[in-house]
């Protein structure tokens, strides 16, 4: 007994310290080689990223004399090139022009595929469907790498609960729970089993982190979190990819904890690697290394070194690293050890890509003319955006529509095609895109559609101008508003429904477009007003970026499906769901707030010490407006279908459990309407009693099932011991004994309840 009770904490020790060895990249001897061989600049050009600024430049500044520095030995990697002849010759510059031949890597962002553009990642979280989003990553990487990219700046994995953000567009909404799934989907997606194939990538997290929680929703701002909220809220979907094994992490362009994310050591070398064992390579975003200056942390050479010691590797366009670090070592400010460490990760990365090897082994023009935009993909993309959608409202069951149906199409989106892809689809072609008339011709060769553009996205040519940076999405009719509404009218009048296309163009959300005012633009909703009241049944087809503010369309009399921004198949997946060939299954992964002053709101808030005992009265000396309820406009889960979904039942397998026991929850539902169709059952836990307070619910699990019409299914979802831990104020990760709420059902406001305890 007692030889037990001196051995265990030496047992413990060595089960550590294996672990975290397990964790450390263990010595590549082909690179040890090499950089024994490298000169000190050598090994500072390899930490140097640079863009030649053919694909889209998201700073001031793009990199110059390129090739020149390639054939110097000052570059470690490029993005924003792509196709294999381009490639070629960059890499044969390395390879054939520098001392050493060290091949490069090529970086790109492939946010929703590469060519075959799928829906904006909101979107596609709206699917819950993790393989999905594991296919969307896994063709978005066979497409890439048959041009010759072998690094993908994704997954987003920013939890964003402040839709006047313009990046919420990008990731997978408000939830950490959702959100690990989602990141460790696609991480695997990109790299596969085997890196060295020619069809898997490097991913990239980002951005690391809390870049989605910017004061006041401004892009680039600051942010200020404690410590608590930052890891049982903010963390997980990082730690989440770097579980899944992802290669590298790229920072963000914040400060977190008064440090900025590119310079925080706490961050990139104590969090990071310390405590989560990450062995891949840290890379800056764009500039943030030079941005430090303007964040007062010093001039070029300060605020390099700065980087270079908190743990960063690779230094994304600011070149400071590469102008700076060696005189930096001269001074005795940056250690060589440090530098070699930094090129040791860059090294390693283009081993496990197999360059060494191959320097070409990514470019093949045989696989870029027959891989690239398939007709296969084109389907899958089709069938991935339809899954997408989230029907919010269907006043009198009026979706679907009869293939035969007289219909009025009308919307400033309606006939767009500049507007389908979306945010970040710099490698798309929009040009190639489905317009939503030209869908519902494929769809419905029968219906009569009488078009009518009815409203411009918005009239104000100021602002226009700052959303058509990247080509023309908002184009500005030269007919008059009243010229536009009244043939909208008409086209109305002629028809038996309406279906009006309105909503946010692709630049109005994504990097730089943040909103202070999240409605649909007046001159839209004057459209929709109009609409309405030609008394005709109007479907709203609603596209965005973003979670909107829409409490006026809500209450109006008319069927609302949101449908993101939804890639190359836009026209014929929105097409697919209208006319009712697929059933929509979509959930929000956000909350949708009745209006600005709401924000942020979410469904795993605290209660508060006061908290209102109904949403929507108000009561004094309760934490509530006096102006608005508390309750969103539209819950968190929230998605209907053309069928009807019936809970009953749900059990849990047991009422008491120990540590480290599962749970299984089950519930019965029941497909109760006259579809086919498809619903994500949602589990939601509420820790009662504990010692940091909780939030008033959680999500903590999900599964997507099909039901027949008529069919019944019991579904058990399994509640796993992590799944009650959460961060004490030690930052401890635990669970406490008591008694736990769970919440079953449709979406985070209707479910069923019951409970069990966890034994002390
Ligand atoms: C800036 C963005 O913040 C980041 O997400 C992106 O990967 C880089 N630019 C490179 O384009």
């Amino acid at each position: 007994m007692k030889k037990t009770k001196v051995l265990l904490p030496f047992i413990l020790f060595l089960l550590v310290l294996v672990a975290t060895r397990a964790q450390e990249q263990t010595p590549i001897p082909e690179v040890e080689e090499l950089l024994g061989k490298m000169t000190l600049q050598e090994k500072i050009g390899q930490l140097n990223l640079v863009t030649p600024g053919g694909g889209i430049a998201t700073g001031a500044v793009v990199s110059e004399n390129v090739e020149a520095k390639i054939k110097a030995g000052q570059v470690g990697a490029l993005f924003g090139i792509a196709g294999p002849e381009k490639i070629k010759k960059a890499q044969e510059y390395a390879v054939n022009e520098t001392r050493l031949g060290i091949p490069l890597f090529f970086g790109s962002d492939i946010i929703h595929g590469y060519r075959t553009t799928f829906p904006i990642p909101l979107g596609l979280s709206s699917s819950w469907d993790m393989d999905l989003i594991g296919e969307v990553a896994r063709i978005s990487a066979s497409e890439a790498t048959a041009d010759g990219i072998n690094w993908n700046f994704s997954p987003m994995v920013d939890i964003a609960r402040d839709p006047r953000w313009g990046r919420v567009a990008e990731g997978a909404g408000e939830d950490p729970y959702l959100g690990s799934a989602i990141a460790q989907a696609m991480v695997k997606g990109y790299q596969g089993a085997d890196l060295t194939a020619a069809n898997t990538m490097i991913a990239c997290v980002k951005h690391f982190a809390l870049y989605g929680a910017p004061e006041a929703g401004r892009d680039y701002n600051s942010v200020d979190m404690g410590r608590l909220k930052m890891y049982n809220q903010y963390l997980p979907p990082y730690k989440a990819a770097i579980d899944a094994g992802v290669a590298s992490v790229m920072t963000s362009f914040n400060d977190v904890d008064g440090i900025p994310a590119t310079g925080n050591k706490w961050l990139l070398t104590e969090l990071l690697r310390n405590e989560w064992g990450f062995n891949g390579f840290v890379v800056s975003d764009y500039t943030s290394v030079g941005e430090m200056i303007e964040h007062g942390m010093g001039d070029m050479q300060q605020v390099s070194a700065l980087a270079l010691k908190a743990g960063l590797d690779m230094d994304m366009v600011s070149e400071g690293l590469l102008n700076t670090l060696e005189k930096s070592v001269d001074q005795d400010i940056v250690s060589e050890e440090e530098i070699t460490n930094a090129c040791r990760r860059i090294l390693e990365a283009k081993y496990k890509l197999g360059l060494f090897e191959d320097p070409y082994r990514y470019i093949n023009p045989k696989r870029a003319k027959k891989e690239i935009l398939t007709q296969e993909n084109r389907k899958t993309a089709r069938e991935f955006a339809a899954r997408s959608f989230v029907l919010l409202k269907n006043h009198n069951e009026i979706l679907p529509l009869k293939k035969e149906a007289k219909i009025a199409l009308v919307g400033p989106l309606a006939d767009s095609r500049s507007n389908m892809l979306g945010t970040w689809s710099p490698t798309g072609k929009h040009e190639l895109a489905v317009t939503i008339i030209e869908g519902f011709r494929n769809v419905a060769p029968k219906a009569k559609i009488n078009y009518a553009k009815g409203s411009n996205i918005v009239d104000d040519k100021d602002y226009a101008k700052r959303i058509n940076v990247f080509g023309q999405r908002i184009d500005i009719d030269k007919r008059s508003p009243e010229i536009m509404l009244r043939e909208a009218i008409e086209a109305a009048e002629a028809s038996d429904v309406v279906v009006t296309v309105v909503g946010e163009a692709t630049e109005m959300s994504g990097e730089s477009s943040s909103r202070t005012d999240i409605s649909i633009p007046e001159e839209q909703k004057k459209l929709i007003r109009a609409m309405v009241a030609t008394g005709k049944p109007v479907v709203l087809v609603l596209m965005s970026g973003r979670p909107l503010t829409i409490p006026e369309e809500f209450e109006l009399p008319v069927s609302i499906l949101q449908v993101w921004h939804p890639g190359i198949e836009a026209g014929n997946a929105i097409a697919d769901v209208v006319f009712g060939d697929y059933n929509p299954s979509g959930k929000l992964t956000s909350t949708w707030p009745r209006n600005i002053g709401q924000i942020p709101i979410y469904h795993s808030m605290k209660r508060t010490g006061r908290p209102s005992s109904t949403p929507d009265a108000y009561e004094k000396f309760k934490s509530n407006y006096l102006d608005v309820s508390n309750a969103p406009l539209i819950p968190f889960g929230f998605g209907l279908s053309y069928t009807k979904f019936a809970y009953s039942d749900l059990k849990v397998s047991k009422n008491e459990i120990g540590f480290g026991e599962d749970l299984d929850v089950s519930v019965t539902v029941k497909n109760t309407g006259d579809m086919d169709g498809e619903e994500v059952v949602q589990l939601y836990l509420r820790d009662v009693v504990r010692s940091v307070t909780p939030p008033g619910k959680q999500l903590k699990g999900f599964k997507k099932i099909f039901l027949k019409k008529g069919e019944t299914k019991r579904v058990t979802l399994t509640l796993r011991p992590d799944d009650l831990k959460f961060y004490n104020s030690s930052l401890e990760f635990v669970a406490e004994p008591g008694d736990f709420e769970v919440f079953v059902g449709t979406n985070s406001e209707k479910t069923l309840k019951t409970g069990f305890t966890l034994k002390k």
